[in-house]
């Protein structure tokens, strides 16, 4: 008896002394720090409360907690670590709106560009079934959502982006990063509403998506590699792009990149690399495999004369594109020219790769390709016949 005593009194002594660790997972709940969720209330103090204290305890895993059923209103906000947690999980199961008139924003030099910002996390989870809506239309110009700097990161559990005044979900300078079952939503003449933008990432995974904006529904740019996208609808959109890269004369790089089982439903482009005249560096080791298109503009384009305005000169030095494999294409183009492979006469396109293809127009015509300084093979059945490759 004595003796249990003693090892109590030991134990709830140790306790004190040690480091409060705890082993179970603490969740904070943004209402506790008085957030209202009428869409109307201000909430962005209660929510910037909530995450100081998500982000100071110290615990194997830490939740910050949005509850359902309430709509919160939150002006530009930051979420930066480190925090003291291996882990911490963001469950979103209510909606996030964004103040429609952008004088509310009031925002801090650094952070104007931005809605939502999560910056150095080691270990991030978002996830739930809730709403991130930017109320984009009167005010397109800003990145909504965006994660910098972090590793592990994981966003997903049936999560719906809305109408972002910019990119939707921005993912800067992750090392391992898995987005999956989310869904984008926003009108196909939102400007420049890409869905995932991707830079700077390497280990990446995309997939159980479906994104319709009015740009870009997945673009994956500098710095990018190891990157598999797979079981993702888009449209409308402009396609699932690698780039724009080498824009003033930049040196960018992407590599190994894997997009499988895509559906293009009445998109612009399709698969897409897209590199400005007068970049350097490279688009390399890349795969489209098993991808359907039903009413696509562009179904497959490489286009190494990218400009988005009038006044661009074809220049000598490129983004070298090289090892490009397209494999089991099938679907409707709404142009004729279902095919584009444009690559420039100093840097042509290397081991470019088509193997069984049946590409149709729209109205079930026969569709053609245009090819300028691409060298590669077409393999199997190939519809369009690419006989600017060599048939094997
Ligand atoms: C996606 O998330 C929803 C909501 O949480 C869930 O019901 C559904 O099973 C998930 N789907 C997949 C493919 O994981
Ligand atoms: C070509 O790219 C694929 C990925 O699509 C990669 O697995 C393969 O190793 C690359 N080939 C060479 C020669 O680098």
């Amino acid at each position: 008896m004595e003796y249990s005593f003693l090892f109590l009194f030991v134990l709830s002594t140790l306790s004190l002394l040690l480091p409060t660790t705890t082993s179970h997972p603490t969740v904070f709940n943004v209402l506790h720090y008085g957030a209202v969720g009428d869409g109307q209330t201000d909430d962005t103090n209660a929510f910037a409360k909530a995450w100081k204290q998500t982000c100071a305890v110290s615990s194997s895993s830490v939740t910050l907690r949005v509850p359902s059923h309430k709509t919160f209103l939150i002006r530009p906000l930051k979420f930066y670590g480190p925090c003291n947690s291996k882990t911490v999980t963001v469950e979103v199961y209510g909606n996030l709106v964004a103040p429609y008139d952008p004088s509310d924003w009031r925002c801090e030099h650094n952070i104007c560009g931005r809605w939502i910002h999560f910056h150095g996390l080691a270990g991030l989870t978002v996830r739930g079934h809730g709403r991130i809506d930017g109320s984009g239309a009167r005010w397109w110009r800003t990145k909504a959502f965006e994660i910098s700097d972090s590793d592990n990161v994981h966003i997903g559990g049936g999560l719906r982006f809305k109408d972002s005044p910019r990119m939707h979900i921005v993912l800067n300078g992750i090392r391992t990063l898995s987005v999956s079952n989310v869904t984008i939503d926003a009108p196909e003449q939102s400007p420049n509403t890409d869905g995932i933008h991707v830079t700077g990432c390497t280990n990446v995974v995309i997939d159980h998506s479906r994104i319709g904006t009015g740009d870009d529904c997945i673009s994956i740019v500098d710095g990018s590699s190891f990157v598999t996208v797979s079981n993702v609808v888009c449209g409308p959109g402009h396609g699932i792009s690698i780039g724009s890269l080498g824009k003033n004369g930049a040196n960018d790089k992407v590599e190994h990149v894997r997009v499988s089982d895509a559906v293009f439903l009445g998109a612009q482009n399709g698969a897409r690399i897209k590199t400005w005249q007068g970049g350097r560096g490279h688009a390399r080791h890349i795969m489209f495999e098993r991808i359907l298109y039903h009413d696509t503009t562009n179904p497959i384009i490489i286009d190494q004369f990218y400009c988005d305005h009038q006044h661009c000169r074809t220049k000598e030095s490129a983004v070298q594109i090289k090892n490009v494999t397209f494999r089991q294409i099938v679907g409707t183009s709404r142009m004729k020219t279902a095919v584009i492979l444009k690559c420039s006469k100093t840097f042509p396109c290397t081991d470019i790769v088509v193997e069984d293809m049946h590409i149709l127009t729209t109205d079930e015509h026969d569709a053609t390709f245009e090819c300028k300084n691409v060298l590669g093979i077409a393999q199997g059945k190939t519809v369009p016949g690419l006989s600017c490759l060599d048939l094997v």
